[in-house]
């Protein structure tokens, strides 16, 4: 084996994305000396495609507890109340101080910040940079890291297990992508800030990077992952590509139409469709992304969703906002729309289905973004905080990376500060080999071929743990997760090299996937009753608050099917209610 570069720090940060840029300046500004390690450069991080934009409350008209009620509900009471506080309390500040730092956010004509409605709010909240809002967040918070000299980055390098020894985390074991080094990084804080695993799907609106690596790191030191059956299906990506077309184009007043021309959303509980010549009724359109995504479903199976080359959809229509207001609010829609479909929202409606868009399980840790391992937080996408239960709001994601990122650095600073002891003699030993055992894989010698292998997780996970989920697919799609877990150790892999060898890496990854998919998989064929994204068409279609108010937690397991348990949901001042939307209380203004 070759020589193992080791490198010190006091924070390290895993992840160059919003919550891991966000985490490494705040301990870096707190005084710690950080190693920032991205498996890319850190500008090609999926946080770079998100669209629509952050929520905070911006408006006399909005405040705390209008944007705590909203997220609690949809989340379909499955939140922890008092997370979703310090969220709410916390995401003004963190927009302000990115604008204060240059994001360039989108303004009204009399110079306030503009904010637009997105999905399952009351009242407009979410802040944005037209519609290329994570390009413009990312890039400020890369600037602002360049600046700080104690920020080290580790661009390019793979992270492959975290060293954790009595239940203590003392770094991670990497591999250097263009070289091929292996590499132990050893610090008393580690941030896991690695995003979510979109990627475990076929149909999603992921980047290729989102193989939830991180996830299954946790997992595998020791870490239950907690509401892993809760993925969110965005209601309008392109049908084929699954590139995002952004809930901000019914934020700006899009309608949703089926074959016939009918604002269906209407027959979901969505409505009422307002008589014309009145303001619209954008509740329908701004209904929450869960309820969204089961209408097309539904729409789909009743034969009213209209055939395209690359699959069914239904009409997205943005012809009535007019080419200015399109150019100023939505050009990259524009723009995306015409290179992948060949249409432009100004003349023609955009085709447009669901696709998987995000992870709302994953690692579980309190408010302040520690785990239950001692030196190991983590935030964004990869982090269970409790903030969006069984279905997350559109825009709360930009800014809970923001507002738990720099909690996460600012707790990791603190632990380095403090001093932690170094990890014992064993614990080196145990890097040692681990590091061995991933350059043994290079040009492994088996009869699986790696693609195959991803694409039939892929297609498995499309099919039992979809939009709707039935008992016995989920039973079936479980089986066959254990089986193509336990075929990877027989996969083929026929790059021998050192140097950026990316199908090694792809493999790395697809193991973690696989790890991932079969902690969905467990944790929906547990849940025996239908809350938010976890939807089932058999005898558990309602809610059942009595045995399924719960977080499940599912248990590492080397094979077989991990075990489910459930830990309880905190409630503070928002007992359960039914989940309503639509009616006169959210008509939006037109
Ligand atoms: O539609 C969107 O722009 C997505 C936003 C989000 O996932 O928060």
């Amino acid at each position: 084996m070759r020589e193992i570069v080791t490198v010190h720090a006091e924070v390290l940060v895993i992840g160059g994305g919003g919550a891991g840029l966000r985490a490494a300046i705040a301990a870096a500004e707190s005084g710690a000396r950080v190693a920032l390690l991205s498996k890319v450069y850190p500008m090609r991080s999926h946080t770079v495609a998100a669209e629509g934009g952050a929520a905070g409350v911006a408006q006399p008209e909005d405040d705390l507890e209008a944007h705590f009620r909203d997220t609690v509900a949809g989340g379909d009471w499955l939140c922890d109340q008092s997370a979703v506080s310090y969220f709410v309390a916390h995401a003004t500040a963190e927009l302000t101080w990115l604008e204060h730092h240059g994001c360039p956010w989108s303004r009204e004509p009399d110079g306030r910040v503009a904010v637009r409605k997105f999905g399952g709010m009351k009242r407009a909240r979410t802040w944005f940079a037209a519609d290329k809002s994570g390009f413009h967040i990312l890039q400020t918070l890369f600037h602002t890291a360049l600046a700080l000299p104690s920020i080290d980055r580790f661009d390019e390098f793979f992270c492959t297990g975290l060293l954790v020894h009595d239940g203590v985390c003392h770094g991670v074991m990497a591999l250097r992508i263009s070289t091929g080094e292996p590499y132990l990084f050893l610090a008393p804080s580690v941030v896991l800030a690695t995003g979510g695993a979109g990627r475990v799907y076929r149909f999603n609106t992921n980047g290729s990077i989102v193989t939830g690596d991180g996830l299954a790191m946790a997992w595998r030191a020791g870490l239950p992952l907690r509401d892993m059956e809760f993925v969110q299906v965005h209601p309008t990506a392109l049908p084929g590509s699954g590139v995002l077309i952004t809930e901000a184009c019914r934020g700006e007043g899009g309608i949703l139409l089926n074959a016939e021309g009918r604002r269906y959303l209407q027959d979901y509980g969505l409505g009422p469709e307002t008589p014309p010549g009145q303001p619209r009724n954008k509740t329908m359109e701004l209904g929450p992304r869960d309820r969204l995504s089961q209408a097309f479903w539904h729409e789909q199976r009743a034969g009213r969703t209209v055939p395209s080359p690359r699959g069914d959809a239904v009409h997205l229509d943005l012809r009535h906002l007019g080419a200015e207001r399109l150019a100023e609010r939505l050009p990259l829609i524009c723009s995306l729309s015409e290179k992948h479909v060949g249409i432009h929202p100004k003349d023609a409606p955009i085709p447009v289905r669901p696709a998987v868009h995000y992870t709302m399980g994953g690692v579980p840790t309190s408010v302040d973004t520690s785990t239950a391992i001692s030196g190991l937080y983590a935030a964004g996408e990869c982090a269970s905080v409790g903030l969006h239960g069984a279905n997350r709001l559109g825009s709360n994601s930009l800014a809970e990376l923001l507002v738990f990122g720099r909690a996460a650095g600012e707790r990791a600073a603190a632990r380095a500060r403090a001093g932690a002891p170094p990890p014992p003699g064993s614990a080196l030993g145990h890097a040692r080999e681990h590091l061995c055992a991933i350059q043994a894989l290079r040009a492994k010698k088996g009869t699986v071929r790696l693609a195959e292998l991803r694409d039939a997780m892929g297609s498995i996970m499309d099919e039992c743990f979809g939009i709707y989920r039935l008992g016995p697919d989920m039973e079936r799609g479980l089986s066959r997760l254990v089986e193509l877990r336990e075929s990877w150790s027989d996969l083929e892999l026929r790059d021998a090299s050192e140097r950026f060898n990316t199908e090694l890496i792809a493999a790395l990854e697809l193991s973690c996937a696989l790890d991932v998919a079969l902690a969905i998989g467990a944790s929906a064929a547990a849940r025996k009753e239908s809350r938010g994204s976890h939807q089932r068409l058999d005898a558990f279609s309602v809610r059942d608050d009595e045995r399924f108010l719960a977080h499940s937690l599912v248990d590492y397991a080397e094979s077989g099917v991990p075990a489910i348990r459930y830990g309880p949901v905190e409630i503070t001042s928002y007992p359960p209610e039914e989940r309503v939307y639509g009616g006169e209380a959210q008509v939006g203004d037109s």
